[in-house]
């Protein structure tokens, strides 16, 4: 009996043949993926050739196989199309190729050098396209576009001009898997969803995201058929949103990423939010030793202040913090406004050493309290201050 495998058809002769990995909980060995994630590779059929954009996974190849199968014989594939050469979409070209042997690789440059180094493909196999060049399938046009480092510097994306279809690999895409093909069926805030995606994997590249989106504005975009999560069909509030995410857009919005070992910190914390909370400022407190750090890389994108919580451990920031503090960094939010409440037994330490990790970000470390033993009254005025501070600087909006 043969498994009958899910394909939908997005566009006539345009196939969704993707595969959904709900087993999935980390990416990189980085971002939890607490629904799991999906890897969408597309079909294109035209009347004198067929491509495929993008490839899934390592151990979906034959999940992959039997979806094309179900449409064509895959060994007639002509071209196999690589937005992106990182291995949830690209490791799957090898075995394609083993199907369809006379098939052409198209890639960037970069791509062409990246998937050389990363998989056992011949060169001759691979034959680079530039931004703007296109491909013609009898009675479908594609069309390459340059849009590098999102967030890899081989990465473009693909367009399917008649039907106004953007295939942008990572871009615009989201952590999740989910029976739901379209944006429009997923009921619920799939924004939530893409917005963590963002944070955690384009929001360092926000310049270079943003020049992607200057570029798209040349061309008539109906669907957006991403490598990671829903199709958009009515691309419209996906694109805004990643125009103000890009943009570093922050909202009224104090971000708390805290950990408490015996209390103290997170009766400061506590001040802390009340503090911002009276002051009309979205407090968000995120306790981060029982929280997934994908929620907090959304949350990162739109806020305004990031004030962390810790108590000194081993004369320095607690090492959850110290991580989070790091990847905070690394990200590249576009927060302006940081501060620090610390409690300790005996000698504090880490206020010193995360004041030292936060150089460079893009923001100002507006102060810091440092509390022994339980916080007293006048701990919680200083606390109390501190917000007041940064609650000041955002309504100014210096
Ligand atoms: Fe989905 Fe950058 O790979």
């Amino acid at each position: 009996m043969t498994i009958p495998r899910e394909i939908r058809e997005i566009a006539s002769d345009v196939y969704w043949v993707g595969v959904r990995d709900w087993e999935r909980k980390f990416f990189d060995k980085l971002v939890p993926l607490p629904e799991g994630t999906s890897y969408n590779a597309y079909l294109i059929k035209g009347t004198e050739k067929t491509a495929l954009v993008d490839t899934v996974n390592p151990g979906f190849e034959e999940d992959l196989e039997a979806k094309i199968s179900q449409v064509m014989d895959p060994r007639g594939l002509d071209y196999l199309i690589m937005n992106h050469a990182e291995p949830d979409h690209a490791n799957g070209l090898g075995h394609m190729l083993s199907l369809a042997e006379q098939a052409e690789i198209l890639a960037t440059n970069k791509g062409k050098e990246m998937a050389l180094s990363l998989y056992d493909l011949q060169e001759e196999k691979i034959r680079t396209v530039e931004g703007g060049e296109t491909l013609d399938l009898g009675d479908k046009t594609l069309e390459f576009i340059d849009a590098p480092w999102l967030h890899w510097p081989e990465t473009m994306f693909t367009y399917f001009r008649e039907e106004g279809i953007l295939f942008p690999s990572d871009f615009f895409g989201a952590h999740v898997a989910t029976p739901k093909l379209y944006a429009d069926e997923f009921g619920e805030d799939y924004l939530k969803y893409a917005k963590d995606y963002f944070g955690e994997i384009m929001m360092p590249f926000r310049p270079r995201a943003a020049r992607a989106l200057d570029k798209l504005e040349n061309y008539e975009i109906n669907t957006i058929a991403p490598s990671h999560g829903v199709i958009h069909r009515d691309p419209e509030e996906i694109i805004s949103a990643h125009r103000s995410w890009t943009n570093g857009e922050v909202k009224e919005k104090i971000l708390i990423p805290y950990i408490s070992m015996w209390g103290s910190t997170a009766e400061m914390v506590k001040t802390l939010r009340e503090t911002i909370a009276a002051a009309g400022i979205d407090a968000v407190p995120f306790e981060v030793s029982s929280q997934n750090l994908n929620r907090l890389a959304g949350k990162l994108v739109d806020s305004a202040g990031i004030v962390f919580g810790t108590p000194t451990v081993l004369a320095g920031p607690h090492p959850q913090i110290i991580y989070v503090a790091t990847l905070a960094k690394k990200l590249n939010p576009p927060a302006k406004y940081y501060g620090v409440v610390e409690s300790h037994g005996w000698a504090g330490g880490a206020v010193r050493e995360l004041s030292g990790l936060l150089e460079g970000t893009s923001g100002e470390l507006l102060g810091s309290v440092e509390v022994k033993g339980s916080p007293q009254n006048d701990d919680m005025e200083r606390v109390v201050e501190l917000g007041e501070r940064i609650v000041g600087e955002i309504k100014s909006g210096r």
